[in-house]
C-alpha cells in the first residue's frame, strides 16, 4: 500500500498547531503498519532547513505561471518517513508564518500557494513526474489541499483513491470565484454549486465534494459536524456524505511526548515513580517568575489565543484563580488583544500570573511536565492535543464536553474515582460559572493528596498512542484501493440565492 499523505505543516519542519502533530505522528504509526507513506508539503524556509538529507530530484514543468519549483526529496528528522518538499522560491520561501505575514494578515497569494500544492499533488499522484512511485490511496488535509480530491476526480481512467480529512471546518479557504481560471480549477466546479460557499469558491468545500473518502478527527465531532451549530455552513453537504464520512481520534506521538525521556524537560519521571514532577513544577515556576511554591496549585495553559479556546473566558477567570491563591501560567500567541490583555493581566498580579506570548515548543513541553492542571476549554474542538499531552504527562486536564475533548476526558465523581476511570474535569457550557466549577472540583481534589495521585495515576495510565485509529486509517485505504473510481460526481444543490446571481451572470 503506497499513500501520499499531502499537508500543509508537519512538527518539526514547520507547525502552527495540531494539524502538523498529527501530520508527523501518523505517518509515523503507518509505516509501523507496513503502509509506504510519503509526505508532500511546502518547502518553506524552516522545512527546507530541518528535513533531512535533503536531494533536489526533478524540476517541475510550469503550472499555474510557477516556473521555478523544483522537488526535493528527504526524511522527516528521526523518522523513516520520505518527505517530498515543493521548493519554489516565489511561493514559500519568505520571511513570515506559513499563511501569514508578519503583520497578522493573510498573504494575498494564498489561494495560488496552496492551489499549487494540490496541482503537484496530482502530478505525483498520477506519476507525471516519472519518480518511479505512485500512490494508491492519496490522503489529503484541510483547506490547503481541498482543491486536489477535485483534480484526481477529474482525471480520466485509473487514478489513486482520495481521503480528505478535515481537522477544523472553521477554516475553508474561501476565495473570489474570479480566480479559478487562474488556479486551475474549472469553473464548471462553482457554476455546478459543487465548491461554491455563500457566493465563494471554498477550497474546503472541494475536499468534502470530492473526497472519495472522508474523515474528521474525533467520533464526537463528526456528529456535531453534521449540525447546522457546528457545520460552519457545510453540514448540509456532509449530511449528503454521510455514508463516507466518520471521526477517527487523534493519536499522539508517544515518543516525542513521553515524561520519562523528553529532552525538553528538567527532570524525568513516569507513572508510577512521579517524583521528578515536583522539580519540573518548581523550575517552571522559576522559569515564568513566580513563587516557587509547592503548596499553590499550578494552572497551565498552551494554545492559541483565540475565540475557539475559549481564550476570552480564561482571561475572565483571572482573578477567581488569584482569589483562590493559584498560580496561572500561559504560553500562548493569537489575538492581539488577548495578548496585550494577558500581559496585562501579569502586571496586575504578580506572584499569581505569568504570561509569555510566543511560540515555543520546548517551553509547550515543560509547562505540561509542572502544570498540576491544565485548562483546554473550548467552544468546540474537533480533537485537541494538549489534553491528551497533559494526561500523559499526570496534568489533570480541565475541558468543556464538546469533540475530541469529550472523547478523551473522564470526568471526575465519587463513582469514576471509585471504579479508577476519572481523568480530569468536564463541564458543560462555554462560560466563566461552568468553567470556575469545574475548576473548583479540580482544586478541591488537589486538596486531597491520596484522590490526586490516584486520578494522575489513571491519566498517565491512559493509552492514546496513534496504534488503533492508524489501523483504523490502513483499513480505510486497502478498501478504497480495492474499490473501482466511483462514477458518482456529487452535485450540491446550493440553497444560496448567491450563486444564482453568479449564475445569471456567467449566462
Ligand atoms: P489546535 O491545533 O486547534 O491549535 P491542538 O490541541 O490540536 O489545537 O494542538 C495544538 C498544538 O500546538 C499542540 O502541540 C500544542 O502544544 C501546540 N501549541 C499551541 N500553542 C503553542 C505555543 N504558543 N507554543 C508552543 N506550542 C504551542
Ligand atoms: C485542528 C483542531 C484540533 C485538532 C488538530 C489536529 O487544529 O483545531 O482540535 O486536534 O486540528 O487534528
Amino acid at each position: 500500500m503506497r499513500v501520499l499523505f499531502v499537508t500543509s505543516e508537519v512538527c518539526s519542519l514547520a507547525k502552527t498547531g495540531g494539524l502538523a502533530d498529527v501530520s508527523r505522528a501518523l505517518p509515523i504509526a503507518l509505516k509501523k503498519q507496513d503502509i509506504d507513506v510519503r509526505l508532500l508539503l511546502p518547502g518553506y524556509p524552516s522545512a527546507l532547513a530541518q528535513v533531512e538529507r535533503p536531494r533536489a530530484i526533478a524540476r517541475l514543468a510550469p503550472l499555474l505561471g510557477i516556473s521555478d519549483a523544483t522537488l526535493v526529496v528527504g526524511r522527516l528528522p528521526n523518522s523513516d518517513v520520505p518527505v517530498f518538499l515543493i521548493d519554489s522560491p516565489s511561493l514559500y520561501r519568505r520571511e513570515g508564518g506559513l499563511y501569514l505575514r508578519s503583520d497578522g494578515q493573510e498573504w494575498a497569494d494564498n489561494a495560488l500557494r496552496f492551489a499549487f500544492l494540490s496541482h503537484v499533488g496530482a502530478e505525483l499522484a498520477m506519476e507525471r513526474t516519472c519518480l518511479g512511485w505512485q500512490p494508491d490511496v492519496v490522503h489529503a488535509n484541510d483547506w490547503h489541499t481541498g482543491l486536489l480530491p477535485l483534480l484526481l476526480s477529474r482525471e480520466g481512467g485509473a487514478r489513486p483513491k482520495t481521503v480528505f480529512t478535515v481537522h477544523n471546518m472553521a477554516f475553508q479557504g474561501n476565495f473570489s470565484p474570479e480566480i479559478l481560471p487562474a488556479i486551475g480549477v474549472p469553473t464548471d466546479c462553482f457554476l455546478s454549486g459543487n465548491i461554491e460557499y455563500y457566493g465563494q469558491a471554498s477550497f474546503l468545500k472541494a475536499g468534502l465534494c470530492y473526497g472519495d473518502r472522508l474523515t474528521t478527527v474525533s467520533p464526537t465531532y463528526a456528529k456535531e459536524v453534521i449540525t447546522p451549530e457546528f457545520g460552519c455552513g457545510l453540514d448540509g453537504l456532509l449530511r449528503t456524505r454521510s455514508a463516507s464520512f466518520s471521526g477517527i481520534l487523534n493519536g499522539i506521538d508517544d515518543a516525542s511526548w513521553d515524561p520519562a525521556s523528553d529532552p525538553y524537560l528538567p527532570h524525568l519521571f513516569r507513572t508510577g515513580d512521579i517524583g521528578g514532577k515536583k522539580i519540573c513544577k518548581a523550575e517552571l515556576q522559576r522559569e515564568f517568575g513566580l513563587p516557587v511554591r509547592a503548596d499553590a496549585p499550578l494552572i497551565g495553559f498552551v494554545s492559541r489565543l483565540t475565540h475557539q479556546k475559549m481564550a476570552d473566558v480564561i482571561l475572565d477567570a483571572l482573578p477567581l484563580i488569584v482569589e483562590r491563591d493559584a498560580q496561572f501560567v500561559l504560553l500562548g500567541q493569537g489575538n492581539p488583544e488577548l495578548e496585550k490583555d494577558f500581559v496585562e493581566a501579569q502586571a496586575k498580579y504578580p506572584g499569581h500570573v505569568a504570561a509569555h506570548i510566543a511560540y515555543d515548543e520546548a517551553l509547550a513541553h515543560r509547562l505540561q511536565a509542572g502544570s498540576d492542571i491544565l485548562l483546554a476549554p473550548a467552544r468546540y474542538e474537533p480533537c485537541g492535543l494538549t489534553q491528551l499531552y497533559a494526561l500523559r504527562y499526570g496534568t489533570l486536564p480541565v475541558v468543556r464536553r464538546t469533540g475530541g475533548l469529550a472523547d478523551t476526558v473522564v470526568d471526575t465523581s465519587a463513582a469514576t474515582i471509585i471504579d479508577r476511570t476519572a481523568t480530569g474535569f468536564v463541564f458543560d457550557n462555554a462560560n466563566l460559572i461552568s468553567l470556575i466549577t469545574a475548576l473548583d472540583r479540580a482544586l478541591a481534589c488537589y486538596m486531597e493528596p491520596l484522590i490526586w495521585r490516584r486520578l494522575q495515576a489513571q491519566a498517565m495510565r491512559q493509552d492514546f498512542s496513534w496504534r488503533s485509529s492508524a489501523a483504523q486509517y490502513a483499513a480505510y485505504y486497502n478498501d478504497l484501493a480495492g474499490a473501482p473510481v466511483p462514477r458518482l460526481r456529487y452535485h450540491v444543490p446550493s440553497e444560496d440565492s448567491a450563486l444564482q446571481s453568479v449564475r445569471q451572470a456567467a449566462s
